[in-house]
């Protein structure tokens, strides 16, 4: 038995949470620092910085008390070591290097990326992760940072199959949002402002789907690219400007809904191509973006019945502490530890094996 607490300051939320055995959520903590980015339309990184430097501890006391914990209870620390924000993922770092120091814990250094993967496996996963009818598993990872889909063996071999060749899916939405002036983080509220809007009203671009008359190149297969939805939205927004309308109402509705249908449709086309291509066993959603309505609904309506379909809770979607605790645990299990004096990583390495799966 192992209680671990997962810190996790990569982007724009402080969390914390203490995880019990790597699936029982004990206590999650989060705090988001959205309002105190929205002003400037995005995240600031130096501004994030500082939030997690006076926000964590906080976060952590808050993570305890929910848990009815001490320090003492805890077996060791896990941390997002990267990929992020160095300036965010610096503060997070060293702040769970100073607790296993001063509490004499062992330190454990997780991948963020990998980390949203078992998000989805909190809680109720540990059956699907031991069941063999399972694999391959192909994991489709949406957020602000990454949109990729990866390809996961029974043995806890990973492979890459693509990822996007420009904008992340969750960057899309937070570029439209800010095109459309609807304020920051765009993916919740262009899935608000776009309900009940008409998803065929505008068309946009999917890209790299091969749908556009152009012929997809295999490299290319199972990569994605969203700046072509972007510009697209770009000279609607003109065009319609430029006629006098006045982006609100049923015009704002239908174009957000439209918009938010090309990211969904070249999401859920390209993984569902890919499972069947691969003959998974299941398709794991994870991610910020994982958290959008439309696209569950999509995921939903469109897994072939043999397949079985495993979402992240929306609170495990978005940045959170409790994936970074459950991960660490299968860290902890092997005995894979992190040197006091290593250093956090700004960006995703090449992603070879998971430590969960396989054991
Ligand atoms: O995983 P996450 O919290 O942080 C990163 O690691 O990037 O993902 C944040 C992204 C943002 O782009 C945000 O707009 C998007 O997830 N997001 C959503 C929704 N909630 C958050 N996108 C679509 N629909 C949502 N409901
Ligand atoms: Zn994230």
């Amino acid at each position: 038995m192992a209680v671990i607490l997962g810190i996790e300051s990569s982007c724009d939320e402080s969390a914390c949470a203490i995880v019990r055995d790597g699936y029982e959520v004990i206590s999650s903590q989060v705090a988001s620092q959205i309002a105190k980015h929205a002003v400037h339309g995005g995240v600031v990184p130096e501004l994030a910085a500082r939030e997690h430097l006076t926000a964590l501890q906080r976060v952590l006391d808050a993570a305890l008390t929910e848990a009815k914990m001490t320090m003492d209870d805890i077996d060791a620390v896990a941390v997002t070591q990267g990929p992020g924000l160095m300036p965010a993922l610096l503060v997070g770092f060293n702040f769970a290097k100073g607790l296993a120091l001063g509490h004499n814990k062992k330190l454990i250094g997780t991948n963020h990326f990998i980390a949203h993967i078992y998000g989805a496996f909190l809680e109720d996963g540990k059956s699907v992760i031991e069941d063999k009818e399972r694999y391959p598993m192909l994991a489709l990872v949406v957020s602000g940072g990454h949109t990729s889909l990866m390809l996961l063996d029974e043995s806890g071999k990973a492979r890459h199959l693509g990822w996007t060749i420009d904008d992340a899916a969750g960057e899309a939405l937070d570029k439209g949002a800010k095109l459309l002036d609807l304020g920051y983080p765009g993916g919740p509220i262009m899935q608000k402002t776009g309900e009940g809007g008409d998803i065929n009203k505008y068309h946009f671009p999917r890209p790299l789907t091969g749908t556009s008359g152009k012929a997809l190149s295999e490299e290319n297969r199972f990569n994605f690219s969203f700046s072509g939805i972007k510009t697209a939205l770009l000279y609607h927004v003109k065009r319609e400007k430029e006629s006098g309308n006045i982006f609100e109402g049923e015009l704002l509705k239908d174009t957000v809904a439209s918009y938010q249908e090309a990211v969904i449709d070249v999401l859920v086309r390209k993984t569902l191509d890919a499972a069947k291509t691969f003959k998974v066993g299941s398709i794991v959603v994870a991610g910020g973006v994982a958290c959008n309505k439309p696209l569950r609904e999509r995921f939903i309506a469109k897994t072939p019945s043999n397949i079985l379909l495993k979402m992240a809770k929306p609170i495990h979607c978005t940045d959170n502490a409790a994936m970074v605790a459950g991960l660490g645990y299968h860290y902890w299990k092997k005995g894979m530890f992190t040197d006091i004096n290593a250093d956090a990583f700004a960006r995703l390495p090449e992603i070879s094996e998971v430590p969960f799966i396989g054991e």
